[in-house]
């Protein structure tokens, strides 16, 4: 049986803002699902646009702080990265928390953390893009969804159980110390092998995603790894 416990609104700001506004209500392994978020974001404080036609959820759980942390986006991404396969839609990760199709995004990835002396609570928060047929017009030239990719109209309450089955299995992984999931990211990877720019100017060779789920890097010969909350990866939609 699932430890997954949902919990559904018609509305909300954002289902990672409800959670880390009720943390003492809630408990590890409730699962928050909007039908619409109102002020949803992303990394870096960017909106991540919302209506009924995504799905919008965040799951609450707590880990031991360790290197490991930076592990939760790329099993997020793993998970959505398989779910998409098995509805059909051919899906790659460009890391560290966006799954694409032919580049343009399909789902984001937040994960965000309360730290309390060594332990973490996580908000791990998913957006894919179901239904929709049209985005604001910021976004509407590099965003995609599961219906304008294959026709086809699909159930989120369907897509919202398959993926937490599959994040389960991950999650399971993850709390064993194992991280299978990796191969996925690493296989289905739109920049290993590719020049990229980080951060604006400095342009590196992506040459791997570790076993902390950093990507390697080298740059003017150097092998470097870093973290997804270092850097930003410019231009990559627009390749
Ligand atoms: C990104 O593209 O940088 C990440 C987008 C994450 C969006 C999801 S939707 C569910 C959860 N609630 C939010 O406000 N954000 C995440």
């Amino acid at each position: 049986m699932s430890r997954f416990k949902v919990i559904t609104f018609n509305e909300l700001d954002s289902t990672n803002k409800y959670i880390k506004e009720n943390l003492d209500k809630l408990r590890d392994f409730d699962v928050v699902a909007a039908d619409k978020q109102l002020s949803g974001y992303g990394r870096m404080k960017r909106d991540w646009f919302d209506d009924s036609d995504n799905l919008s959820f965040s799951i609450l759980f707590t880990v031991n702080l360790s290197e490991r942390t930076g592990l939760i986006t790329q099993l997020a991404a793993a998970s959505v990265q398989r779910v998409l396969e098995s509805f059909g839609v051919s899906a790659e990760i460009k890391w560290p928390n966006d799954v694409v199709v032919n580049m343009k995004k399909i789902s984001g990835i937040l994960v965000e953390t309360i730290i309390t002396g060594d332990t973490a609570r996580v908000v791990l928060g998913i957006g894919l893009n179901i239904n929709n047929t049209t985005f604001s017009s910021n976004i509407s030239s590099i965003a995609t969804s599961m219906k304008l990719e294959t026709n086809n109209v699909f159930s989120k309450d369907r897509v919202l159980e398959k993926l937490l089955e599959v994040l389960e299995v991950n999650l399971n992984q993850f709390f064993i110390g194992t991280d299978e999931f990796l191969e996925i990211c690493r296989n289905k990877s739109t920049i290993i092998g590719e020049s990229v720019y980080l951060s604006k100017n400095r342009l590196v060779e992506v040459i791997d995603i570790d076993y902390l789920g950093r990507l390697e890097v080298i740059e003017n010969g150097k092998r470097l790894a870093f973290i997804g909350s270092e850097v930003s990866l410019n231009n990559l939609y627009n390749k």
